[in-house]
């Protein structure tokens, strides 16, 4: 059993000073989903909408996030989604990396207390933070690495199949791999949300 809690990860997370982030945020955007589901989902960073929210993906690219989602059978309920950054870059900037440094502990955290089976990074920020520094989203999105005893793949990110729809092909095929490991661990009986 772990001796770390959701509530005085969420607590501390919320309180984060760690980088000069915290004097623009609105809020902290610390994750939201089932904490006991075999999946997470990773994106990058909130934008302004979440900034207002507090919560992920809530603006243009959410909504197609979940539409991607229920394309393959899945919604909010049954994945947790949480960002590499917790607070809102200004302008929407890339995150520097010594942010994406002074925030991993939060996600380690979250990483510790759900144990998922499966990771599916949005964009290149996650992927290269989480599968490898060199990732390159074009040619290796799609692709299940193994991390940590854990299948882990990389997805185009909703906001950049906003930019350019030609890609949600590919976007909607690397979530149907998704959708069959799902339905995998559901056969063997490793797969529970309860
Ligand atoms: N983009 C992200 O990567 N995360 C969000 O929460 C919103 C937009």
């Amino acid at each position: 059993m772990s001796a770390l809690s959701w509530e005085k990860l969420q607590s501390d997370c919320l309180a984060c000073q760690n980088c000069a982030l915290c004097q623009t945020r609105t809020n902290v955007v610390f994750g939201m989903g089932n904490r006991n589901s075999p999946v997470l989902f990773i994106g990058e960073a909130p934008g302004a909408t979440e900034d207002a929210t507090g919560l992920p993906f809530t603006g243009r690219a959410g909504k197609l996030l979940d539409s991607m989602l229920a394309s393959v059978g899945l919604d909010r309920s049954e994945i947790y989604i949480a960002n590499t950054i917790k607070c809102r870059p200004p302008q929407n900037r890339d995150p520097f990396p010594e942010e994406q440094a002074a925030c991993l502990p939060w996600l380690k955290g979250q990483l510790e207390l759900i144990r998922p089976k499966m990771i599916v990074c949005l964009g290149r920020i996650s992927a290269m933070r989480f599968i490898k520094p060199d990732f390159r989203i074009t040619q290796e999105h799609g692709v299940w690495f193994e991390r940590e005893g854990r299948k882990i793949m990389a997805v185009y990110h909703p906001a950049a199949l906003l930019r350019d729809p030609s890609k949600r092909g590919d976007a909607f095929e690397d979530l149907r791999k998704v959708e069959i490991e799902i339905e995998k661990l559901k056969a063997s009986g490793e797969y529970s949300v309860g």
